[in-house]
């Protein structure tokens, strides 16, 4: 009997909706190869969230997740809803989803991949057999930190504060995920903080050296975040897994992405303990190609494949997606974003659709 599994869809705002229809039909066709049943269901999150109920993260879809097995999330947020309070940005959903379901872990992966290697801005050399993990706890530090706001002081002046905080606790748990992921793969794994100037980095230079005692088979390196961010670009063949707080994740992920020149090909995942995981790929909503097929879909693609490892533990059908989508370059076709010379030219329905016809063909 198929293994029946209940995925909601957060397609969101800007080329969301089409990248999601896009990997929905691979998923689709993943099911009956697989004998797999999904039963998706569509919520709103984001600026489609607030267009239709006006809150970014409506108590209904929360709800549509915390009782799902998995959730597969594409972009949110764009410049309608930009000037928007606080409380009703598409980003403050985002950020309540992954609190409600305490999605503590972010695993970014950023690998560069041989077809795609001059889409890089740096020499090839340099980014060629790169292969980094950037671990980047999500559901606290400055992101949550009490107190926040914006306050009147004595004299009259506004104030704004956000507070970078961690519990012990807090980093013992995204540390012990650090060394397992190290330990899956090369064995390796950097610790960024700014402990050179933060209390709270101290906290965490602390805890995950005493941690590393219990994995003598990982290397633990430390380094400041700012020097963190020369060595990515200087020379990112040294880093294999990199486990980090919350901001600086946020930041040194996006540089670790931008090293492939290609952040429309790059999934994320983001764990809990106790709730369906979200994948999502780690690029935007582009609002400005918007509606126009021209969004390439393969993060979102391989999003569900993160899915299907790491959320629904079907590492054979995650593996067949990702081999398909590296058919798909071998034989030259690429979206705008990717394009090079002498490649053939699709939009996203039509990189779906090639996708399909792929993983439809014998297994070569
Ligand atoms: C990300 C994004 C989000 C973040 C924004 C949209 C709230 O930049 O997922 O990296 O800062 O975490
Ligand atoms: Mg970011």
């Amino acid at each position: 009997m198929a293994q029946n599994y209940r995925i909601t869809l957060l397609p969101g705002d800007g080329i969301g909706p089409e990248i999601m229809t896009v990997t929905v039909d691979v998923l689709k066709t993943i099911a009956k190869q697989y004998d797999l049943q999904f039963d998706f269901t569509s919520v709103p999150i984001g600026g489609a969230a607030i267009d239709e109920t006006g809150e970014p993260l409506p108590a209904k879809t929360l709800e549509t997740c915390r009782n799902s097995d998995a959730v597969l999330l594409a972009a949110i947020g764009g410049y309608k809803w930009d000037n928007l309070p606080r409380h009703q940005r598409p980003e403050t959903g985002l950020l309540g989803l992954r609190s409600g379901l305490s999605l503590f872990a972010n695993l970014r992966p950023a690998t560069i991949l041989p077809q795609l290697i001059d889409a890089s801005t740096l020499k090839p050399e340099v980014v060629k057999g790169v292969d980094i993990m950037v671990v980047r706890e999500l559901t606290g530090g400055i992101y949550f930190g009490q107190p926040k706001g914006v306050f009147a002081t004595e004299t009259g002046e506004q104030r704004g504060v956000n507070t970078m905080a961690y519990t012990d606790g807090e980093i013992d748990r995204i540390a012990k995920i650090g060394f397992e992921t190290a330990q899956k793969r090369g064995g390796k794994l950097c610790s960024v903080d700014k402990a050179n100037v933060l209390d709270v980095s101290q906290l965490w230079r602390d805890r995950v050296t005493q941690m590393s005692e219990q994995y003598s088979d990982v290397e633990l390196s430390h380094l400041y975040v700012d020097n963190a961010a020369m060595q990515l670009v200087r020379d990112p063949k040294q880093f294999d897994t990199i486990v980090t707080g919350n901001m600086f994740g946020d930041i040194l992920s996006d540089a670790a992405a931008m090293l492939t020149g290609s952040i429309g090909m790059l999934p994320s995942a983001s764990l809990g303990e106790n709730n369906p995981g979200v994948f999502e790929p780690v690029h935007g909503s582009a609002p400005d190609i918007a509606g126009q097929d021209k969004a390439n879909p393969l993060a979102q693609i391989l999003s569900a494949a993160m899915m299907l490892r790491y959320g629904l533990n079907q590492p054979q059908a995650a593996k067949r997606i990702e081999q398909a989508v590296l058919q798909v370059l071998d034989l030259g076709y690429r979206t705008g974003d990717i394009m090079s010379p002498g490649m053939k030219p699709v939009g996203c329905r039509g990189m779906g659709e090639i996708l399909i016809q792929v993983l439809e063909s014998p297994m070569g």
